[in-house]
């Protein structure tokens, strides 16, 4: 156990940590084309915050969430997910005196009690867009828009887009009722947690994974043939925008969300690469939520990716990913004098974001000639007493074997002129 991450959560070692990089970096470049800014909230908040932000009649507030009792017992739970601290961010520091709307965007890890599956980890890590204060559907659009551009800049095809909505309040009660009169005949054949949220939110029925229930819902009415004059003017404006862009969506009428807050829009990226439910985006609109959790009215929308699964559909669909920076020079060192030497020679290279290493195990010639090439350094010199005493020395490059003597004090020089 000491010596074991706990279930559902691994180490990101160098070999993967590069592709992380890359990914965060690509992230950073189209967020700012986008004009949107990073936000950082705590990984832990008050429990109370994800029952009244996330849905307490939702999975990952019912079942999922690290919970626990701090020493001034107050209930924290490490956070499910990041909509819910931004919403707690937004109201607490009078974001909505900001010019609106505002786009906010963030890299986080989250926590959830999950059975383990592929793709499906208890701390997995999101990339998320919250923007608040746009209620037309532009901002859904430009949202969306976002995720293809970031999709497109990794290298990535075929990510398949299904949208839906899910309504407002005002026809979600109506449309709840039709689903409680569809439910209520065969409410002895829904398991048990169904049965529960018939009572509190039967929409929330259409999303169980029981066999049985799914079953049944095959057949409910749709929430999509059921909306009001206002979401549907706005699902016909967010196909319309969709379809400005050039971005190809399925309309699916069964996607309903994990997570209480949504209004309007919904939508979700999938791809069967990345596990069972193969769900690498999800997002929608949440026009109620910043009032709900005591804000002023606001209308929100955002999305976030999970970073592995988006990770294991780059992996799968083969797209390339920049190697890490090679060394770029190794320094080989006979005697304390040269090791010397080396010390402020690697120093000053670095200085010159060259990348350059020199031995650090006092091992032989040979062994460190074998480090750099396990290194991939593409040069070494061999510096002996000589060689640091005429200000001469041989590069040689590793790749193709060729040698030329510079001059050591020009070595920097050397290395940029030949890359
Ligand atoms: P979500 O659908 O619960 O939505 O999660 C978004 C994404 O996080 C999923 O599509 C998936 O890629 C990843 N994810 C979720 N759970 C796991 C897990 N256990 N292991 C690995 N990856 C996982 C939200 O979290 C909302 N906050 C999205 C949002 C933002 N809606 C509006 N704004």
């Amino acid at each position: 156990m000491l010596t074991q991450t706990p279930k559902g959560t691994k180490d990101i070692l160098p070999i993967e940590s590069y592709k992380w990089q890359y990914v965060e970096s690509q992230i950073a470049k189209v967020c700012a084309n986008f004009g949107y800014k990073e936000i950082r909230t705590p990984v832990f908040e008050h429990t109370e915050l994800f029952q009244r932000g996330v849905g307490d009649t939702t999975d990952i507030v019912q079942k999922e969430m690290y919970t626990f009792l701090d020493k001034g017992n107050r209930s924290i739970s490490l956070r499910p997910e990041g909509t819910a601290g931004v919403v707690r961010s937004y109201i607490e520091n009078g974001m909505s005196s900001l010019p609106q709307p505002v786009k906010l965007y963030y890299i986080i890890s989250a926590y959830r009690y999950e059975k383990m599956a592929k793709g499906r980890y208890r701390e997995f890590h999101q990339f998320g867009v919250e923007t608040f204060g746009s209620k037309g559907p532009s901002i859904d659009v430009e949202i969306i828009s976002l995720i293809k551009q970031l999709f497109d800049s990794l290298g990535l095809k075929d990510v398949g887009l299904n949208i839906n909505s899910i309504g407002c309040p005002i026809c979600r009660k109506e449309y709840n009722q039709k689903l409680m009169d569809y439910f209520r005949p065969s409410l002895d054949k829904l398991c048990g947690l169904c049965n529960n949220r018939f009572e509190r939110n039967p929409l929330r029925i259409i999303d169980c994974k029981e066999e049985k229930c799914k079953t049944i819902t095959a057949g409910a009415p749709a929430i999509l043939d059921n909306l009001c004059e206002e979401c549907s003017t706005h699902f016909e404006g967010l196909k319309k925008g969709l379809d400005n862009l050039g971005i190809v969506y399925n309309v699916d009428k069964n996607i309903v969300r994990g997570l209480d807050y949504y209004t309007k829009t919904v939508f979700e990226f999938i791809s069967e690469n990345v596990g069972t439910q193969g769900t690498i985006c999800g997002g929608g609109r949440y026009d109620g939520l910043v009032q709900a959790c005591g804000g002023p009215s606001t209308p929100a929308v955002g999305f976030a990716i999970g970073i592995e699964r988006l990770l294991m559909e780059m992996e799968s669909q083969g797209v390339p990913i920049p190697p890490q920076k090679e060394i770029e020079i190794y320094i080989a060192t006979i005697g304390e004098t040269s090791d010397t030497y080396a010390e402020k020679l690697i120093y000053d290279l670095r200085k010159r974001q060259i990348p350059a290493e020199k031995d650090l195990l006092q091992k032989s010639l040979k062994a460190q000639m074998k480090y750099a090439d396990k290194l991939g350094a593409k040069y070494t010199v061999v510096l002996g007493d000589d060689e640091v005493k005429n200000n001469r020395a041989v590069l040689k490059n590793m790749k193709n074997g060729e040698q030329a003597e510079i001059a050591l004090d020009n070595i920097h020089d050397e290395i940029i002129n030949r890359r």
